[in-house]
């Protein structure tokens, strides 16, 4: 018998532009399916269409690996046993590796993680500038350089959509610390907003082609960022044509008003305690649920509002949940493994390295004291919504006992004891209580670093509330738990000391100066161990340069020194304006500890003269410049090169000189290789706040050539025409 072939509904055929499936979906829906869309339906998902066959939208924590499942309605944990991801490097360490293609690996490797869990919202990465040392998200971030963090995130965003799976860049914008995040109105200046705060969401947008954004819970304007004329309809939609859809923070959208209009999309989190409200089912009670429903049924609100909403979100769908042709993803590889260690390898920072100290030689070292809690504690979990449950974690002790193995006497003292709490955003921690008394705790560590040939100390900050994490800022840039008085005792009792500090900001170094050696750890996720203990026995080359400065004190940073942080009666003004980190070290003349771009190697390089293509450019023509660099130590290593430009003469005041362009090498001992740099007209621009454009004034640049913002090698001059 013949059947009669049955013709595929428009929306469902992938023949068709996606814009005339969009269409046909929407002409398809009811009212109440509309609304059912624009608003969460548990804590993480939002509804589909059934009837239809359109699937739900399911988002996912964010950004260093996949969150571990909660209730359908509260923040408590699912249970599930098949829910334990790979934790990769914080993305702090990730820009600290200055390698778009790491960038890139990240990507694709966290994004197979989240399809392979069925999500096609990945919620982040998170690109806020840092602004302050103070802010406990810093470490969810990519750093104080709006150059740096663009470069980073487009791969990032690539690398993750390449799966199927949405990037969420977040927090849109000016969510720059955590102290009255809900609250706070941030006054900024034009000029501030668009050269430093808004350029890594416009990469991750028109470069990155991001299908998805998350509104920031402070405010702008006056106006909550969620629901935001200016950023979300005038800039997001208006200058950079977005077409993906704006997802509020959870909990960031505040009424049902604004939200119609004023750009946010889908809405999540409010009463993020979900049915424990006890009103019924408190997803109908969202802003964009019942009530705005009823808006539309009494024709208070045009339909047009809803379906503005609702083709967004049907392009996500298409996008992510409805494209035939998306892979499968992959959870928890070997494959993940290697990229998470590979990042955190070429992120870690040799801070300081006096008498070549490190790394640590085994032909030579018969014991090695490992001390600090830091080197057992767990980093996965913590730190707010970016907590993971991890199938794994190699703590650094582990890590460096593994490698020694039996090539000599590990011994480990705790040295202190900080917060040894069990359980983290529900997720059990290993057990490291000790209820030993400081002293007895200090005095088995000095008698453990006296005999040994190094003493490797492993502390910093950690992810409990006030330090490296979600909801709170830190209370100073100093160590936490004493650890500055052990450091200099342990500096007093081995001169082979090295510190080394996980953390995801800058922290105060009284004591650098009796300490050879310093190295930037982060969190590394769930190789950390390995990734460290490989830079420390000297396996991997060091090759990471700091993403933001490390200041001396606080009262070297402009938002501290110029600005209000963290704001008046919920008002705070950005008076720094444009000199965000080392532009305002640049300056005022101040001295950094370790300076933007720093970070050293196990070999050296030299730089020649740089040179330029021409001393002249005209508006519409491109300048190259080039400058040799050499491997001249006795080991292959990557190098960072790094070019800033400084306007010499302008109608308005411009930084010192800004990161434009910067080119990792690999180096073998006695390579050279000449690095080329291309600029152009835009690479010389400021946003000049009556034009409301970017402008580049005739006249006189330096080029400065650096292996740091601090440490310039060579400068060139050209002129404008
Ligand atoms: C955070 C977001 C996160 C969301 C969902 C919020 O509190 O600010 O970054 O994605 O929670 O967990």
């Amino acid at each position: 018998m013949l059947m009669a072939q049955t013709e595929l509904p428009v929306y469902l055929d992938d023949s068709k532009p996606v814009e005339e499936r969009i269409e046909d979906a929407l002409s398809r829906m009811t009212l109440e399916e509309k609304v059912k869309m624009v608003h969460a339906q548990s804590q993480f998902s939002s509804a589909g269409v059934p009837r239809l066959g359109i699937p739900e939208n399911w988002m996912t924590d964010g950004p260093h690996g996949i969150r571990a499942e909660v209730q359908w309605d509260d923040w408590g944990q699912a249970g599930w046993t098949n829910d334990s991801c790979l934790a990769f490097p914080a993305l702090t360490c990730l820009a600290a590796t200055w390698n778009p293609q790491l960038a890139a690996l990240y990507g694709k490797s966290i994004g197979e993680e989240a399809r392979y869990r069925n999500k096609n919202v990945l919620l982040g990465p998170g690109v806020n500038i840092y602004r302050t040392p103070l802010n406990g998200r810093n470490f969810e971030y990519m750093g104080e350089d709006p150059f740096l963090a663009s470069r980073m995130v487009v791969p990032y965003v690539q690398g993750v959509q390449q799966n199927g799976v949405a990037a969420c860049v977040k927090h849109f914008a000016l969510n720059n610390q955590e102290v009255d995040r809900h609250t706070v109105n941030v006054n900024v200046s034009d000029r501030a907003l668009y050269e430093i705060y808004l350029p890594p969401f416009k990469a991750a947008v028109t470069e990155g082609k991001a299908w998805a954004i998350m509104g920031a819970y402070n405010r702008y304007k006056g106006q909550w960022c969620c629901q935001n004329e200016y950023l979300l309809n005038n800039i997001l939609r208006g200058e950079w044509h977005f077409d993906g859809v704006v997802v509020s923070d959870w909990g960031g959208v505040n009424n049902t008003e604004q939200s119609i209009y004023q750009g946010v999309d889908m809405e999540f989190g409010t009463w993020t305690d979900g049915m424990t409200e006890g009103r019924g089912n408190v997803f109908d009670q969202y802003y964009l649920a019942t009530p705005f429903l009823e808006l539309l049924r009494a024709q208070k609100v045009k339909e047009e509002e809803v379906d503005k909403k609702v083709r967004n979100i049907l392009r996500l769908t298409f996008r992510t949940t409805m494209d035939r042709n998306r892979p499968f993803g992959s959870f928890v590889t070997p494959e993940h493994s290697l990229a998470a260690q590979q990042i955190a390898e070429e992120g870690i920072v040799l801070l300081q390295n006096k008498n070549n100290l490190l790394p640590v030689d085994l032909n030579t070292a018969k014991k090695i004291a490992v001390i600090g809690e830091n080197a057992v504690k767990m980093m996965t979990i913590g730190g707010g919504s970016s907590s993971l449950k991890a199938q794994y974690e190699i703590s650094p002790l582990d890590g460096i006992k593994n490698r020694i193995g039996t090539q000599a006497e590990v011994v480990y003292a705790r040295g202190y004891v900080g917060e040894a709490t069990a359980i983290q955003d529900g997720v059990k921690s290993r057990d490291i209580i000790d209820n030993r008394s400081p002293e007895e705790l200090l005095a088995e560590a000095v008698e453990a670093a006296k005999s040994a040939d190094y003493v490797v100390f492993i502390g910093g900050l950690n992810k409990h509330d006030g330090q490296d994490s979600e909801g709170n800022d830190r209370s100073g840039l100093g160590l936490p738990y004493e650890q500055d008085g052990l450091i200099r005792t342990l500096a007093k009792v081995n001169k082979n000391l090295v510190v080394v500090i996980l953390s995801g900001n800058a922290v105060a170094m009284p004591w650098a100066n009796e300490v050879p050696a310093i190295v930037e750890s982060w969190y590394l996720g769930s190789e950390a161990g390995n990734a460290l203990a490989s830079v420390l026995l000297g396996d991997s080359n060091p090759s990471g340069k700091l993403p933001f400065t490390f200041p001396v004190q606080l009262t070297d940073v402009g938002a501290h020194a110029a600005g209000d942080y963290p704001g008046v009666n919920q008002e705070e003004y950005y008076n720094e304006g444009i000199f965000v980190g080392y532009r305002w070290n640049d300056k005022n003349k101040i001295k950094a500890l370790f300076p933007f771009g720093h970070g050293l190697s196990y070999t050296q390089f030299t730089y020649g003269k740089a040179s330029i293509s021409n001393k002249t450019m005209q508006e519409n023509e491109t300048v190259t410049v080039t400058v040799p660099v050499k491997n001249t130590g006795k080991r292959a290593g990557k190098e960072i090169v790094q070019l800033y430009i400084g306007d010499e003469k302008c109608t308005v005041e411009r930084p010192v000189k800004e990161l434009k362009s910067f080119e990792k090498i690999l180096l073998n001992p006695d390579e050279e290789k000449t690095v080329e740099f291309s600029l152009s007209v835009d690479d010389l621009k400021f946003y000049d706040e009556g034009k409301k454009d970017w402008v580049a004034e005739p006249g006189k640049f330096k080029v400065y050539i650096g292996a740091s913002s601090a440490d310039i090698r060579s400068t060139v001059d050209f002129e404008l025409k």
